[in-house]
């Protein structure tokens, strides 16, 4: 793990000298200059100003327990077990997988600042800087096994399009089977990792990424049209504590309720966020591709999609637009 000590002292956005800063850490100006260049290695550019020292402009919210706690709802407080704001981290959800195979269970949140190893669906890296998004997985255990987990990561798509929309952020859609959309670009991904027994007692992590302020230099990583809070609302993202605490406030309930309820009640509020309703698409599966209509989703959470021999539904791939003849 990276020594990041500087960071909450310039989080600020003030000036601060470099004397300033080798007294408050006990170290030599030169130990300074050298954690200032591993700030910039981090993709948090630091200004440097003859006289006045130092500084992150802007500043930079770190994620904080108290604050997360403070905006919880309180039923949710009673749901959440653990909370585990780390610095960095390979995954959020491998470490949550970790902490699962050490005996943690339902109830446990893991989010960090940065991730080395963030991982997508299909076996993507996911872009990860340092304090700049959200990096968020939560476990819950099921009886079930797999077989009850149908349509949760659709569930949890949902689930999120809705934490945002408390903090006042215009209305996202979501791309089959959870990708979050602004203006068809993409602003978040929701990936579903298991541990235990697929027909049995299994747990299952909910791993959640939100770009929220996403600096341009590590955007360039990303192969895909992208998007993130900060451009979604305008300019001023919303601040990274609170959509912890928002997201929180959504899916520890939806992982709670999920084994009761299943996918059936968030069907009809996924279709009415479906971005590619009606649209003609091809289904990329392996090396197969298919085209079709996307017809929604079917009480399994299926992507139902119409093709010259009817309407089939599709448990995996991925659709993407189909070009206009
Ligand atoms: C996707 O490809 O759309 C899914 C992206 C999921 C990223 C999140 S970030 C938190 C959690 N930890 C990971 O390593 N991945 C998920």
């Amino acid at each position: 793990m990276p020594k990041t000590t500087l960071i909450p002292m310039l989080a600020d956005g003030e000036f601060h000298s470099g004397q300033d800063l080798a007294a408050a850490l006990g170290v030599s100006r030169t130990a300074v200059w050298k954690q200032l260049n591993r700030l910039e290695e981090l993709g948090l550019a630091v200004e440097s100003v003859k006289g006045r020292g130092y500084r992150i402009p802007g500043g930079v919210e770190l994620l904080d327990e108290l604050t997360v706690r403070a905006g919880l709802d309180s039923p949710v407080l009673g749901l959440l077990r653990e909370l585990q704001l780390l610095e960095t981290v390979d995954s959020t959800n491998a470490e949550a997988l970790r902490r699962v195979a050490a005996g943690s269970g339902a109830g446990l949140v893991c989010s960090a600042e940065q991730q080395t190893a963030g991982r997508g669906r299909r076996g993507r890296a996911w872009v990860s800087p340092y304090a700049r998004n959200i990096y968020l997985s939560l476990v819950w255990e099921y009886n079930e096994g797999a077989a009850a987990l149908e349509g949760l990561s659709l569930a949890v798509g949902v689930a999120v399009t809705r934490a945002l929309a408390h903090l006042g952020l215009p209305p996202l859609q979501l791309k089959w089977p959870n990708d979050l959309l602004f203006a068809g670009a993409k602003v978040g991904g929701v990936l579903l990792e298991m541990a235990g027994d697929a027909s049995g007692r299994c747990q299952v992590v909910i791993g959640v990424g939100i770009n929220v302020a996403m600096p341009p230099a590590a955007a360039q990583a990303i192969d895909q049209a992208w998007t993130d809070l900060a451009t979604v609302a305008g300019g001023q993202a919303p601040g990274r504590n609170a959509v912890v605490a928002s997201l929180l406030n959504e899916l520890l309930p939806l992982a709670a309720s999920f084994a009761r309820t299943g996918f059936a009640p968030w069907r009809d509020s996924w279709m009415a966020l479906d971005a590619f309703a009606d649209a003609s698409v091809v289904l990329h599966s392996g090396e197969q591709r298919q085209a079709g209509v996307a017809r929604g989703v079917d009480e399994r959470g299926a992507l139902q999609l119409e093709t010259t021999l009817g309407l089939r539904p599709i448990y995996g791939g991925e659709i993407s637009l189909r070009a206009a003849p």
